[in-house]
């Protein structure tokens, strides 16, 4: 499912690390979906020549042993003729792929796994490809030095995927301008529970097992997936109309996690309110034991963490539903679209809840002396895919966005993220697209702040 954006230029100096490289033509012609999108972090992240619509995962994990038995069937649209595509896999040893039901040969390349159908696909035709791999998952190391993707912990696994994770567990077009519909069958032992996006379809015991099955029905990107499993405590309750999953591993139960994940139905209030209605049909949370993991993350409809969080971490997850997850970025450098909205997020929430105004949130970011890297690497370019989580990235980017609510006065600044919202719910978008929104909403030419803001290796001093 795609609903691209153009990557149009974006303003000031960092304008090349936000544009696309398109496939060669060459690839093009002989009928092979290029092997990446071009992502400027990850250039190999995703495939070109075909848009997937839907994801159905299948999977069987033991956790004794750390062995992953799956199949992983996507239906997908050419867009393009094709003569061979690739997805995206990490190890594994994958037993048999088919394309429309008839075998097709494959081959591996490092993170490629590349597929020949038997028959070539026509641009337009909708086509299903069914991989069965299994093996121990492997560990994706970040450039940063984290892990991701199917990450073991002592009673199962903590599944988290950004940037790059889920082709340690599961075949993808791992980029998130291809976002899809997800379903998940999880077979877990007896007493273990796998907790997928979206909604709990059913729950079924057979021979010591036991199978979950969960539907995401919104374009989901693929980083966004989870398949978290071990022992928890799941509690079901509702948020309005929509049902809230909140599950906890008993070590974290002691630490308060559900009084936590309890705030979310109050949180999804508010932000509705101010940004418009939740983007999904579901939500919740799921607090598990694994610390050395250090990090959370706004999987769709089911945020991760790896331990009890803060109430401030619990707010910035949620909002990533409307700013990250709903509204996506093109590519991975725009990362402060993502981080710099689900942070000044904490900072409005705090505001409206009693807590610190938002101005002396950002007035405590601007007191940083101008040494700080938050100063000296512009949230739009950070240096390299290894400085994609740093603080500039989240506090100069949400002070970004409360200088502007004072430059543009509260009503257009609260419109502008209002319609941000409804302009690009489940699509993608660009830096640019959010300087030309802004610009258009007040009135105001706005290049020069937006250079300072983002693009400047330098603490702003006018804007
Ligand atoms: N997006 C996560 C957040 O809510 C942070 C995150 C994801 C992260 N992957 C990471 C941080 C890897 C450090 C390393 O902020
Ligand atoms: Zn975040």
């Amino acid at each position: 499912m795609a609903r691209r954006h153009l990557v149009r230029a974006a303003v000031g100096v960092a304008a090349a690390a936000t544009s696309l490289v398109v496939a060669a033509p060459a690839t093009a012609t002989s009928g092979a979906g290029s092997p990446g999108l071009g992502d400027p972090y990850f250039p190999l992240a995703g495939n070109g020549g075909y848009d997937v619509r839907h994801y159905s995962l299948d999977l069987d994990y033991v956790r004794a042993t750390n062995f992953l038995d799956a199949s992983t069937t996507i239906t997908a649209r050419a867009t393009q003729d094709l003569r061979r595509f690739n997805l995206d896999l990490r190890g594994f040893t994958v037993s048999r792929v088919t394309v429309n039901r008839l075998p097709a040969t494959f081959t591996r390349d490092g993170q490629e796994l590349v597929v020949t159908p038997r028959v070539p696909l026509r641009r337009g035709k909708t086509f299903v490809v069914k991989v069965e791999y299994k093996g121990e998952p492997t560990e994706v190391i970040d450039p940063d030095g984290s892990s991701e993707g199917w990450v073991p912990t002592a009673d199962g696994a903590f599944v988290v995927n950004e940037p790059q994770g889920s082709p340690g567990w599961y075949p993808a077009n791992d980029n998130p301008r291809d976002k899809a519909t997800y379903d998940m069958a999880i077979t877990v032992p007896k007493g273990i529970t796998a907790i997928g996006n979206g909604r709990l379809l059913s729950k079924r015991d057979r021979g010591g097992k036991t199978t979950w099955r969960w539907y995401e029905d919104s374009p989901m990107a693929p980083y966004l997936a989870t398949a978290t499993n071990g022992v928890f405590e799941l509690r079901v309750s509702k948020a309005g109309r929509i049902p809230l999953y909140h599950a906890v591993d008993p070590a974290e139960v002691a630490e308060g996690a559900f009084d936590r994940l309890a705030a979310e139905a109050e949180i999804i209030a508010f932000f509705s309110d101010l940004y418009g209605p939740y983007p999904f049909s579901s939500g919740g949370g799921v607090v598990d034991h694994a610390p050395e993991v250090g990090y959370a993350l706004e999987s769709q409809t089911k945020s991760q963490y790896d331990s009890t969080p803060s109430a401030g971490t619990v707010v910035h997850e949620i909002s990533h539903q409307w700013f990250g997850n709903s509204v996506s970025l093109t590519v991975w450098p725009d990362i402060w679209l993502n981080e710099g909205f689900a942070s000044f997020s904490e900072w409005i929430y705090d505001e409206r809840h009693g807590g610190p105004t938002a101005q002396a949130s950002f007035d405590q970011v601007y007191a940083r002396p101008a040494t700080s890297s938050i100063w000296t690497r512009p949230p739009t370019n950070v240096g390299g895919p290894q400085f994609m989580f740093s603080g500039t990235v989240y506090d100069r980017g949400a002070a970004t966005l409360q200088a502007l609510r004072v430059k543009v006065g509260d009503r257009t600044f609260f419109r502008i993220l209002r319609e941000w919202y409804a302009d690009n719910r489940n699509g993608n978008v660009t830096t640019a697209d959010f300087v030309r929104l802004a610009e258009k909403r007040s009135g105001q030419q706005l290049d020069a702040f937006f250079d300072t803001w983002l693009y400047q290796p330098a603490k702003p001093t006018t804007w």
